[in-house]
C-alpha cells in the first residue's frame, strides 16, 4: 500500500530490528522489553483502514499518523489494514474529480475512514477559479455526509510541556481539557436555498440558509450530554438565540434534551460571548456544543489555546457505518514539501480512531502516551516551539513518536 512505501522512501522508518514485523518477532521482543501484552498464541485481530491522505500537508502528516497506528497495534496484537484512497486536490489532479466513487467505496466497506487534509496545495494555493463541485473541499463535505456522521468532536487538551506554546499566557491555558462537540451534517453549510441570484437594485447576490430540524439537534445534543456524563458532568451549548430563528429551535431542543440528564449541568452562552470567554477563561468548559458554523469557527479560535492547529485532531461520529477522523487542517498555513508540518494533531486523529471509533483503548494509551514522552524529550515542530526545545521536521517529529512508542514508554505508563 502506497502510504507504507512513501513512508519508507521518505525516511519515516525505524532501524529494521525494532519493527515486530511477525508474531514471533513480538513475543521475542515482549521478553526484551516486558511490555507487550498479547501472547505469541493470541490471534491478531483485524481492521480495515480507509486512509485519504488527501491533498497539501496531508500527504506528509498521514503516514506519520499510519506508521504509529502499525506499530502500536502490533504491540497490541492488532493488524490494520490500510487501503490508500484519493480525495481532493489530489483526486481531483489524478480523476477530474475531489470524491471518486472508487473512494465512497472503499470508506463504506472499512471499518474506519482516515482522512487527513484537503485544500491547499503547493500546486493549487487557491481553488478559487474551479467550479465549486470541483474545489478539494466538496470531497470533504462528500464524505461526511455519505457516511452520515453528523457531530464533530474536537478536543482541546492542552500538553503541560507546549504551555509556552501558546499566544495565550500559561495562567489561562493550564490545564484546559475541554471538548468542543460540532454539528456536522445539518446548518449553514448544507441548508437550501443557497445560490445566486440578483437583487431588486439589480446586484448581484449570494445566500445560505442555516436550518436546523428537532432531530438534527436532539441526535447531536444526545452525544453531548452522554460525553458531559463521561466527563466533568457541564454542557455550555453555544447560539446566537438573540437573532436567529436556528439557534432558538437549537436551544429548545437542546433544553429539552437536558431533561434526560438531571445529572448534566446545562448552560447556554451567545456565541459573541463565547469567543470572548474562550480567551479570557477557556477552564470553564467541559463540553462545548455548537451549530456547524460555529463550531468551525470557535474550534480554530480554541486550537490557539492548546499552541494551534496543528494540535486538533478530530472524530466525526454518528453514522451508521465507518466513522470518519480527521485532523483539523482546514486553514493549516503549513505547505508540503517543505518538512515542516506538525504531525501531532494526525497522530492524536489516530489515537481518536482507536478510541472512538474501534474502541482499542489500550492501543489509543499507548500512542497517546508516545507523544507526551516525545514532547518530555523536547521535540517540537517550529510552529509549536517553545524555548530550549530541539526545532525538527515533520518526519524526525513521526521517528521520535515510533521511537517513544517501541523503546522508551514504559509499560507501567499504559494503565
Ligand atoms: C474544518 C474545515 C472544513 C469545514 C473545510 C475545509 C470545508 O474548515 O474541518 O474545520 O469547514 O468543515
Ligand atoms: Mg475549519
Amino acid at each position: 500500500m502506497s502510504t507504507a512505501l512513501q513512508i519508507h522512501a521518505s525516511g519515516i522508518k525505524l532501524p529494521v530490528s525494532l519493527i515486530p514485523s511477525t508474531t514471533k518477532q513480538i513475543s521475542r521482543a515482549s521478553k526484551r522489553v516486558g511490555r507487550i501484552r498479547c501472547s505469541a498464541t493470541t490471534p491478531n485481530k483485524k481492521y480495515t483502514i480507509a486512509v485519504l491522505p488527501g491533498d497539501g500537508i496531508g500527504t506528509e502528516v498521514t503516514p506519520v499518523a499510519v506508521e504509529a497506528l502499525r506499530l502500536a497495534g502490533s504491540l497490541e496484537g492488532i493488524d490494520f489494514e490500510f487501503k490508500e484512497m484519493l480525495v481532493g486536490g489530489a483526486a481531483y489532479e489524478a480523476t477530474g474529480v475531489p470524491f471518486p466513487e472508487e473512494t465512497l467505496k472503499a470508506s463504506l466497506e472499512s471499518d474506519a475512514v482516515y482522512l487527513g487534509a484537503v485544500g491547499i496545495t503547493k500546486k493549487m494555493p487557491s481553488s478559487d477559479h474551479l467550479p465549486k463541485h470541483l474545489r478539494p473541499e466538496v470531497g470533504l463535505m462528500r464524505i461526511r455526509r455519505a457516511l452520515g456522521v453528523y457531530a464533530n468532536l474536537r478536543p482541546i487538551t492542552v500538553f503541560p510541556q507546549l504551555l509556552e506554546a501558546s499566544s495565550l499566557k500559561r495562567s489561562v491555558t493550564e490545564e484546559v481539557d475541554f471538548m468542543i462537540i460540532r454539528e456536522l451534517a445539518g446548518g449553514l453549510y448544507y441548508g437550501k436555498p443557497r445560490g445566486f441570484g440578483i437583487n431588486e437594485k439589480g446586484e448581484d447576490t449570494g445566500f445560505c440558509t442555516e436550518i436546523y430540524s428537532s432531530s438534527e439537534v436532539d441526535r447531536v445534543a444526545r452525544i453531548a450530554f452522554d460525553m458531559a456524563m463521561e466527563r466533568r458532568g457541564k454542557v455550555c451549548s453555544v447560539d446566537k438565540a438573540t437573532i436567529l430563528e436556528s439557534s432558538r429551535l437549537w436551544r429548545k431542543r437542546v433544553t429539552i434534551m437536558s431533561e434526560e440528564y438531571p445529572e448534566v449541568d446545562l448552560s447556554h452562552m451567545l456565541v459573541d460571548t463565547s469567543g470572548m470567554e474562550l480567551i479570557r477563561y477557556p477552564k470553564q468548559f467541559d463540553v462545548l456544543l455548537t451549530t456547524n458554523v460555529f463550531g468551525d469557527i470557535l474550534s480554530d479560535v480554541s486550537a490557539m489555546i492548546t499552541g494551534g492547529i496543528g494540535m486538533l485532531p478530530s472524530a466525526c461520529i454518528g453514522g451508521p457505518g465507518p466513522q470518519l477522523f480527521e485532523p483539523v487542517h482546514g486553514s493549516a498555513p503549513d505547505i508540503e514539501g517543505e518538512d515542516v508540518a506538525n504531525p501531532l494533531a494526525a497522530v492524536l486523529t489516530a489515537v481518536m480512531l482507536l478510541r472512538y471509533g474501534l474502541k482499542e483503548e489500550a492501543v489509543a494509551k499507548r500512542i497517546e502516551n508516545a507523544i507526551f514522552d516525545t514532547l518530555n524529550e523536547g521535540f517540537r515542530t517550529r510552529d509549536i516551539s517553545t524555548p530550549g526545545a530541539k526545532i525538527v521536521g515533520c518526519k524526525k517529529m513521526g521517528e521520535e513518536i515510533l521511537k517513544s512508542l517501541y523503546v522508551r514508554v514504559p509499560s507501567y505508563q499504559l494503565n
